[in-house]
C-alpha cells in the first residue's frame, strides 16, 4: 500500500518571516499520520522553515537544485547545501522551470540522478500543454519526459522517487483536470514505469496529481487508484492546505 504524499509548492512566494508565520498557522492543521506532508519552499526560506517545522510531521523540500556538486555556478544551489539544511525532497522539472528557465528533459535527468545520489527524494514533474492534449499527444509527450528523466536511474532508486503529473493548462488556472483525465494519465505514467523497470517498481513509485488542487476536489482526486496525493500550488499557502492534507 503506497503512502499518500501531499506536498505544497510555494513557488516564488513568502519572505523568510512570512514563511515562518505561515508554518506556524499551518502546523496544527496539517497533522496527518497517514500521509507524508511536505512543504517545498523558496531556497531562502529553507533554513527558517526547517527550524519552524521541528517536532512536527512536516518535511521540507526545495523547489529546484543544480546538478553539479559545487563551483562557479552563480545563483545555483547544490545538493549538499540542501541536505545540510535538512531538505528531504526537491521538486525537479516543474513546467515553470521548463518554460521560463529552459530546463530540458536531459537537465532534469541530471538533477534527478544527483538528488538520488545525495539521498534527496526527487518530485519529478511532467505534464502536457493544452495544445498537446488537443492534438492527442499527451501520453507520447509525458512518456518522453518520464523516459528521459529516468535515464540511468536504477529500479531501487525509482521506487523511492515521486512523479508529479501536472497538466500545464490546469496550473494556476482554477481549471482542474477531471478525475478521469488525472487518473488516466497517472495510470499511463505507472504503465510507463512498468515498461522501463518492472511491475514491482511501478507498484511502489508514488505519482501525484497537481494543477488547481483545492479543498473541494482533493478527496475525489486522491481516491483514484493511481493518484498517490498531490502537488499543490496556490492552495498550499492558505489554511485550506490543512483540509487538503486531511482530505478524507
Ligand atoms: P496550482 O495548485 O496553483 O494550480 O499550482 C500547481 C502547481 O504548479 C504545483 O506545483
Amino acid at each position: 500500500m503506497r503512502k499518500k504524499i501531499i506536498a505544497g509548492n510555494w513557488k516564488m512566494n513568502m519572505t523568510p518571516s512570512q514563511a515562518v508565520e505561515l508554518v506556524n498557522t499551518l502546523k496544527p492543521l496539517v497533522a496527518n499520520e497517514e500521509a507524508d506532508v511536505v512543504f517545498c519552499v523558496p531556497a531562502i526560506d529553507i533554513v527558517p522553515v526547517t527550524e519552524a517545522c521541528k517536532g512536527t510531521n512536516i518535511q521540507v523540500g526545495a523547489e529546484n537544485m543544480y546538478f553539479e556538486e559545487s563551483g562557479a555556478y552563480t545563483g545555483e544551489i547544490s545538493p549538499d547545501m540542501l541536505t545540510d539544511a535538512g531538505v528531504k525532497y526537491v521538486v525537479l522539472g516543474h513546467s515553470e522551470r521548463r518554460e521560463y528557465f529552459h530546463e530540458t528533459n536531459a537537465d532534469v535527468n541530471k538533477k534527478v540522478l544527483k538528488a538520488l545520489e545525495h539521498g534527496i527524494t526527487p518530485i519529478m514533474c511532467c505534464g502536457e500543454t493544452l495544445e498537446q492534449r488537443e492534438q492527442g499527444v499527451t501520453m507520447d509527450f509525458i512518456r518522453q519526459q518520464v523516459k528521459v528523466g529516468f535515464q540511468n536511474v536504477t529500479a531501487d532508486q525509482a521506487k523511492t522517487t515521486v512523479i508529479a503529473y501536472e497538466p500545464i493548462w490546469a496550473i494556476g488556472t482554477g481549471k482542474t483536470a477531471t478525475t478521469e483525465q488525472a487518473e488516466e494519465v497517472c495510470r499511463g505514467i505507472r504503465e510507463c514505469i512498468a515498461e522501463i523497470y518492472d511491475d514491482a517498481t511501478a507498484a511502489e513509485i508514488r505519482i501525484q496529481y497537481g494543477g488547481s488542487v483545492n479543498a473541494g476536489n482533493a478527496a475525489e482526486l486522491f481516491a483514484q487508484p493511481d493518484i498517490d496525493g498531490g502537488l499543490v500550488g496556490g492552495a498550499s499557502l492558505k489554511a485550506d492546505f490543512g483540509k487538503i492534507v486531511n482530505y478524507k
